[in-house]
């Protein structure tokens, strides 16, 4: 998906359900499993947040923490805001290459988001927000991880052909996220499989050489 595109506009007021219909509780436990771990205090970039209800279960852990939350679907961004009355907010429509200038993040939350792109836009992407994490900062990135069963590579390649047609997503399949990420040195802290190894959640440091 381009920078502008708001192809999730289409599914957002049925995205939760079909997530849940086709993923089940494992949906929302790995996005929320590492959520304890971001420090108190945090100035938390979320890329990708969806329909926003990330924004309550962090807040509900965090109530202390500054979130910047970009999301480049319209609609998703409204049932976001819907979601949220409370807290130090900075909603923008847009993605990673809307992130504010000289921004300096503690934290950065991507939950399915680094699987919308191909291996190269991954590099791009990445240089881009880790531009504005501070060194030492932590990353939260859950997502799908190269399936061996056949089952999730039935799931998984359904679930690309679908967010092809009706969101234009970049990615025809998974790219290597982990290890983009190790190259962009971000370091494993602790890691936690969902859905029988399917989905894999990572808290990660940002370790950059001096
Ligand atoms: C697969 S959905 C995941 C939503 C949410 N993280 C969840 O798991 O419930 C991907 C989301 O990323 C958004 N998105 C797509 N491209 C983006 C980009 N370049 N920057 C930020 N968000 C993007 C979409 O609009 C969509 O809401």
């Amino acid at each position: 998906m381009d920078a502008k595109s708001n192809g999730f506009d289409r599914v957002a007021g049925v995205y939760d359900f079909l997530a849940q219909l086709v993923l089940g509780k494992a949906i929302q436990e790995s996005q929320t499993f590492f959520l304890n771990d971001i420090p108190d205090g945090s100035n938390v970039l979320i890329l990708g947040g969806g329909t926003g209800w990330i924004l309550e279960s962090l807040l509900a852990v965090k109530p202390n923490v500054k979130v910047c939350y970009i999301e480049p679907s319209s609609r998703m961004m409204a049932l976001s805001k819907q979601k949220i009355s409370t807290g130090n907010i900075q909603f923008i429509t847009g993605t990673e290459i809307n992130i504010p200038q000289s921004s300096a993040f503690d934290a950065v939350i991507t939950n399915f988001y680094l699987d919308l792109f191909n291996n190269d836009t991954l590099e791009d992407v990445l240089k881009t927000i880790t531009r504005n994490l501070r060194p030492q900062g932590v990353w939260i990135a859950t997502d799908f991880i190269h399936p061996k069963s056949l089952w999730h590579r039935f799931l998984l390649k359904m679930m690309y052909g679908f967010f092809k047609v009706v969101a234009g997503i970049q990615a025809t399949t998974l790219p290597h996220w982990e290890i983009s990420l190790e190259r962009h040195q971000l370091s494993t802290l602790r890691t936690q499989l969902f859905y029988s190894g399917f989905i894999r959640s990572k808290l990660l440091r940002y370790e950059p050489e001096t």
